[in-house]
């Protein structure tokens, strides 16, 4: 199949510009005929997260959505309404694969996630915020935007690149030292773990695989956290930092007190065995829930990572 945009670079450093001409997924639009995209292992991350949430019937927001792999598969399994938001704006390709394959959603883009309130007034059941989070500068008032957009009793997916460890500390991509292009905080998982209770998000699961990297003594990995948005810190006891009441700081960011919500909580039921919870704050412990079980490991590779016609999944 051939790209239906030209390219108009080649240029890896003009990332946005070189995606408008190049197809990032592999979707198939007929029978054997795929998009000329790339195999993405981390989708499939996200994918395993997203089979454990009943997804019929709830609003959806799909942010940093390329082509739309994500959102195809949220109407396919009947989400009530779904926004899918790009700040590279790809609109023949997304149209084209909206008609090809009948799936319906709400397209944004072309704007920072900075101006996505402007644009998009609801909160969702579900907020998808997978393979964004390694891309900003400022990553956790890009975390504190995406949960702006999430009602409390809702499910966030967030899936990142991130170092496997428990010091709680943000690395640096310092000299491209781990990836090439637009990355710059790599947060080990500890730091995860952290910033999402920070963010009222309460880890609930952990899908991961650990990559290469050129960074000595650093176990890079790619990483998916489902977690339940909650109205609370979901802090330990002990900890009165976290809890202090910095909310207006961050009031440019969040309003919290639009994301109360009288549906029920969104259900998330896992089969990973070995999550090891916290004990006095809840949820897991990321870091620990990690090690202490296998790597997400694709049963089908080739599929996991491609979209294929018939997958709902
Ligand atoms: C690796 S792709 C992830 C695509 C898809 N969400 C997935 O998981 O397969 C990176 C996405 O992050 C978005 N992105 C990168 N930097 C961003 C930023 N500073 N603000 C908002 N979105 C950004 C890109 O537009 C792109 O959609």
């Amino acid at each position: 199949m051939q790209n239906i945009i030209t390219p108009k670079t080649e240029d890896p450093r003009q990332q946005d510009l070189y995606w408008q001409g190049h197809w990032y997924y592999s979707l198939e639009l007929e029978p054997g005929e795929f998009t000329p995209g790339f195999d993405h292992g981390n989708v499939f991350l996200t994918r395993s997260a997203l089979k454990n949430v009943p997804v019929a019937g709830l609003s959806c927001l799909d942010i940093g959505c390329m082509e739309g792999l994500i959102s195809i598969l949220l109407s396919r399994r009947g989400a009530a309404r779904i926004v899918a938001y790009d700040r590279i704006p790809q609109p023949e390709k997304v149209d084209y694969v909206r008609q090809k394959l009948r799936a319906e959603f709400d397209y944004r883009s072309g704007f920072p996630l900075s101006r996505l309130a402007d644009k998009v007034s609801e909160i969702f059941d579900l907020v998808v915020f997978s393979g964004v989070y390694y891309h900003m500068f400022d990553p956790l008032a890009g975390l504190l935007r995406a949960r702006s957009f999430l009602r409390n009793g809702g499910i966030m997916l967030i899936e990142t690149a991130a170092v496997m460890s428990d010091e709680v500390c943000n690395y640096f991509n310092s000299s491209g030292r781990f990836y090439a292009w637009q990355n710059y905080w790599f947060p080990s998982l500890a730091a995860l773990d952290y910033q999402l209770r920070f963010c009222r998000l309460k880890p609930l699961d952990v899908f991961y695989f650990k990559q290469e990297s050129k960074a000595q003594g650093l176990q890079l990995c790619r990483v998916c956290i489902p977690c339940l948005a909650v109205s609370d810190v979901p802090a330990d006891l002990s900890d009165t930092w976290i809890a202090d009441d910095y909310s207006g700081d961050f009031s440019e960011l969040i309003d919290w007190t639009r994301l109360q919500s009288d549906r029920l909580t969104v259900g998330y039921q896992t089969k990973n065995q070995g999550l090891i919870m916290r004990a006095d704050s809840g949820g897991i412990d990321v870091y620990q829930s990690a090690i202490n079980q296998p790597q997400t490991i694709a049963s089908d590779p080739l599929n996991n990572v491609r979209l294929t016609l018939s997958a709902k999944y």
